[in-house]
């Protein structure tokens, strides 16, 4: 291949009359392509992340040929092709250890395929976010369609989401669910394709996605297996098309308008924690990122409206029926910006959708379902660089809160000690576990929602304020702090924490601090020894170059536009 056709990654490639083209077009129509298909239209890219690794993402490939009809149909070329796929349930060390892979997977896919365009078929938490992130980088238009919501599970004859797992998990541990109800409920956890099926990580990602003019309004929650999905995957191939033919790159699409609109979206469903992280890392793609301080007005501002669980009371679809996202730009008109585009290419403003008169769960701004600030961006002398805790899952009560600290050094001692009888923790205690983030776990696993010690569950303790440089699941609630920066293993302040010591939570204030003087921190800090691992490969790469949560564990060369 000539020097020319190395640097040539577009789907020009295959309009070349030269030697670069006719292998191109040579090696397509192997593949039994036509000599009228190969050579006209846009090519468009359909990145999946199917696998059977991935059974959240196991409706794509049903998608994916839908999509190439809309490609077709409106005269490009849809060529599809893999990526890694990440699983929250099969992925160790943890799911955000590999989020940046599949970004990289993702961003040099784009560069290097001779296409023009791209479709990013995600679902699972990772997913979408890393395909965001990649192709944000590679500058190529793209649109995203997700798996979609699973449907909804049954548990003893009531509906059941995926939320209801953690407290049974809980009653396993203190003796209240016997074998059978453990067996039974292996059978009714997941009923189906799709994605965990209340507002989580994923469907909170798909909303973004949404939001920020990455996918087609109204298609975040579209149920997994429904006749609409696969019709908006339809609509996806066309609109794609159009995308590519007017040049739109996500750079163009994605501004920190749009990005604002997505957090204050995040605020107002009273989405997954683990989003913010994501969509710091997306703005961290830009010239210009939304700083700390922007997404705390930003929540600080927002009310909560969406009452869907698990910050509310309300199954998903209760939403979708209420009109869903464009419903919920709608009833944001007053605080988003409404010129930003959505992913038909049109402003927001002509995309959003009155809710019916008398809606189930979208409330309105002069109305809401809880306060503005969902979202507790807390620093303070325990998190230097910043800290979150979902006000909207939290017990109020615990919402200002001073209690002693009971540490935790890792999952392990986590796991040994959390249940011992002898543990010196009471209900007031701040259960304090490090180790956990973006290096120590390594890639912050979904542990942050530390287990209320059986002792004290027994005695009918259902929440605790705990603290950690960890994330934890979307699908979690509780007063829970997380993803403390910098963390312990960075040498911040969380890693200086003693048994006994005093936490200060006030999220009135989005505070969190360590209630010991200076000079003896100062004399604990000075006898700190980090912890060296020595790594090989991706791992290397990885302890080298994650950045702190306040960054989004973005790698530090991959951040700023490309
Ligand atoms: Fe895959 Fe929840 S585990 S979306």
């Amino acid at each position: 291949m000539s020097q020319e056709g190395i640097k040539r990654a577009r789907g020009e490639l295959l309009k070349d009359p030269g030697p670069d083209g006719l292998i191109t077009r040579g090696f397509l129509r192997g593949s039994g392509m036509s000599a009228g298909a190969v050579g006209t239209g846009p090519v468009i890219g359909i990145a999946n992340t199917w696998s059977e690794l991935n059974p959240c993402n196991g409706g794509l490939r049903q998608l994916a040929e839908q999509v190439k009809k809309g490609v077709i149909a409106a005269g490009g070329l849809p060529l599809e092709f893999p990526t890694i796929s990440i699983a929250e349930a099969f992925t160790r060390p943890s799911s955000m250890y590999l989020r940046n892979l599949l970004a990289m997977d993702t961003e040099e896919m784009i560069l290097a395929a001779p296409i023009d365009g791209v479709v990013l078929l995600g679902g699972c938490d990772k997913t979408i976010p890393a395909q965001l992130m990649g192709a944000l980088s590679a500058g190529k238009p793209a649109l995203a369609l997700a798996a979609g919501p699973r449907p909804l599970s049954r548990w003893q004859g009531e509906p059941m989401t995926v939320e209801h797992l953690w407290p049974l998990i809980d009653a396993r541990r203190s003796g209240e669910l016997d074998d059978d109800g453990w067996a039974e409920l292996e059978g009714c956890l997941s009923c189906g394709v799709g994605t965990c099926n209340v507002m989580g990580t994923a469907v909170t990602m798909a909303v973004i996605a949404e939001v920020l003019g990455m996918s087609l309004p109204g298609s975040a929650l579209l149920p997994a297996s429904s006749a609409q999905r696969s019709a908006v995957a339809e609509e996806t191939g066309r609109a794609i098309v159009a995308r590519t033919r007017a040049g739109l790159a996500p750079d163009a699409v994605v501004t920190r308008a749009s990005l604002a609109n997505a957090f204050r979206a995040l605020c107002a469903v009273g989405g997954s924690t683990n989003a913010v992280l994501h969509l710091q890392a997306i703005s961290g793609r830009l010239r210009t990122p939304l700083s700390m301080d922007e997404l705390r007005h930003l929540s600080d501002t927002t009310p909560f409206l969406a009452d869907v669980r698990p910050s509310g009371r309300h199954f998903l679809h209760d939403l979708e029926i209420d009109g869903a996202v464009p419903a919920l730009m709608h009833r944001l008109a007053d605080l988003a910006d409404l010129e930003a585009l959505a992913g038909d290419d049109r402003p927001w403003k002509e995309s959003v959708q009155a809710p019916p008169a008398a809606p189930r769960c979208l409330r309105s701004v002069e109305d809401p379902a809880g306060p503005a600030g969902p979202l507790a961006l807390l620093s303070g002398s325990l998190a230097p660089s910043g800290a979150v805790l979902k006000r909207s899952a939290a017990d109020p009560r615990l919402c200002r809160h001073t209690g002693r600290a009971v540490v935790f050094d890792g999952v392990d001692d986590l796991h040994a000690r959390i249940d011992d009888p002898e543990l010196a923790v009471d209900a007031d205690s701040v259960l304090v576990l490090r180790g956990a983030g973006p290096v120590g776990g390594p890639g912050m696993p979904e542990v942050g929602h530390l287990p209320i010690p059986a002792k004290l569950r027994r005695r009918g303790v259902t929440d605790m304020v705990r603290v950690s440089d960890a994330r934890m699941s979307g699908t979690a609630s509780g007063t829970v702090v997380l993803h403390v920066a910098p963390e312990a293993a960075a040498g911040g302040p969380l890693a200086l924490v003693r048994d006994g010591d005093l936490i200060e939570l006030d999220t009135e204030q989005n505070r969190i601090d360590l209630l010991v003087p200076p000079d003896e921190l100062a004399r604990r800090a000075a006898g700190w020894v980090p912890v060296t691992v020595e790594a090989r490969g991706y791992e290397r790469l990885y302890r080298h170059h994650v950045q702190q949560a306040d960054l989004g564990c973005d790698f530090d060369f991959l951040r700023g536009p490309r």
